[in-house]
């Protein structure tokens, strides 16, 4: 029998996967710079727009360069379809919205990434769409918190940016058992080290911008779920709605996806070895990695996640001077709040990413003045730790 790529490996996936190849039998993927297509005749035409004839019509809703990159992360996410968007936010926020109407009730994790946490906590409720935020790791509230509109339940795990992990097939459980739906942001974990539709979920969302572009180029989003759920939801609304991927953008995030498993096999291998040394530095109060055995859900992470993190998230002793005058005195690795790039980058989560948030908001999520979080990149492991033992000295 011969073997399809489907039953492959994710790493010749990524490079063969959903590739249209032209008339010119072209090696590289063609970047498709067009907004429209032709049509031979009227009646061609017409047979487009009915659905009798499958093909594109228009570049806000279908483009054979994004439609080459939707391809290539259902098969390595094990998903049967999925849609690209402009950027993670457009993907995060068309899976809420798309599956909601006044009236409605979203139950969410609290830690979540600044912008998910306004499309929440902000967004939605002023279209009518009532939403709770629970502390992610306690079922009981997530169980407390379901009501008979509660309609999606949307996380982040690993959590941004203490690196909390929470049960995926447990939350997924409490969601159908009230008929809603689990969305969970897979950001953190990558589609390498976290299969959430395997778990349970119904819909996962990334920001391509980070592993996936993961060399600082472009920004790009995607949504992934069973057919029926993308064709229920989230096809029409960004149809209609337009926030679509460029063909440039998804041309980049085609190349990024070939060197995708090579890559973030790296930087995880890196942080590893950098979590190892800051645990052990006396400068470091807490470092928090989830590959090392004193993670608190060290268990979980096992049972539910291929990998550790590209990330680490550490506390210095002395607070919010300390961590400033520390990461000042980086040299390799670079101040930013992006992650998953082929440079390292540190920030400073309580005033930047988190900065919007109360000092209470912030406690409530475990981030305190002194934490910095640092995104692995591709650089020598040991390089990384001799900067950041030369900025903590
Ligand atoms: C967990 C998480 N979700 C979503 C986003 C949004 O992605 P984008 O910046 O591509 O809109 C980000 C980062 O920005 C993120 O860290």
């Amino acid at each position: 029998m011969t073997k399809t790529l489907k039953d492959m490996r994710p790493a010749t996936q990524l490079v063969h996967g959903g590739t249209l190849r032209s008339q010119f039998a072209e090696t590289s993927e063609a970047m498709f710079l067009t907004q429209g297509f032709v049509y031979p005749t009227m009646e061609a035409a017409e047979a487009r727009f009915k659905g009798e004839d499958p093909g594109f019509i228009y570049s806000r809703f279908s483009n054979p360069t994004v439609a080459m990159f939707e391809e290539r992360m259902a098969m390595l996410e094990g998903a049967e379809a999925a849609r690209a968007t402009a950027s993670g936010m457009a993907a995060v926020t068309a899976s809420l919205m798309s599956q909601v109407k006044m009236g409605d009730h979203v139950v969410s994790a609290r830690a979540l990434f600044g912008s998910c946490l306004y499309v929440v906590e902000e967004l939605l409720p002023r279209f009518g769409v009532e939403s709770t935020l629970v502390d992610g790791g306690d079922l009981d509230q997530w169980r407390a918190a379901m009501r008979p509109n509660t309609k999606v339940l949307f996380i982040e795990s690993p959590t941004n940016p203490t690196l909390e992990v929470y049960d995926i097939a447990a939350i997924a459980e409490i969601a159908h058992a009230h008929g809603a739906k689990l969305v969970v942001d897979n950001v953190f974990a990558t589609p390498m080290q976290q299969k959430p539709l395997q778990l349970g979920a119904d819909c996962v969302v990334y920001s391509a911008t980070k592993h996936i572009d993961g060399q600082g180029r472009c920004l790009g989003g995607v949504i992934l779920a069973s057919r029926e759920f993308i064709d229920t939801h989230v096809h029409n609304y960004l149809r209609q709605t337009g926030p679509s991927l460029s063909p440039f953008n998804a041309w980049v995030l085609l190349k990024g996806l070939e060197t995708l498993p090579v890559r973030v096999a790296h930087q995880t291998a890196s942080a590893a070895k950098v979590a190892d040394f800051l645990a052990d530095h006396p400068a470091i109060e807490r470092a928090i990695y989830p590959g090392r055995a004193d993670h608190p859900q060290a268990e979980l992470i096992k049972r539910q996640m291929s990998g550790g993190s590209t990330l680490v998230c550490f506390t210095l002793r002395g607070g919010k001077a300390a961590a400033f005058a520390a990461a000042n005195r980086l040299q390799i690795i670079k101040i930013s709040n992006n992650l998953g790039d082929a440079k390292s980058l540190i920030t400073h989560p309580a005033t930047t990413t988190h900065q919007r948030l109360t000092p209470e908001g912030r406690a409530a999520m475990g981030i305190n003045d002194g934490m910095l979080r640092l995104s692995v990149g591709l650089e020598d492991a040991q390089d990384l730790i001799d900067d950041l033992a030369q900025a903590l000295a």
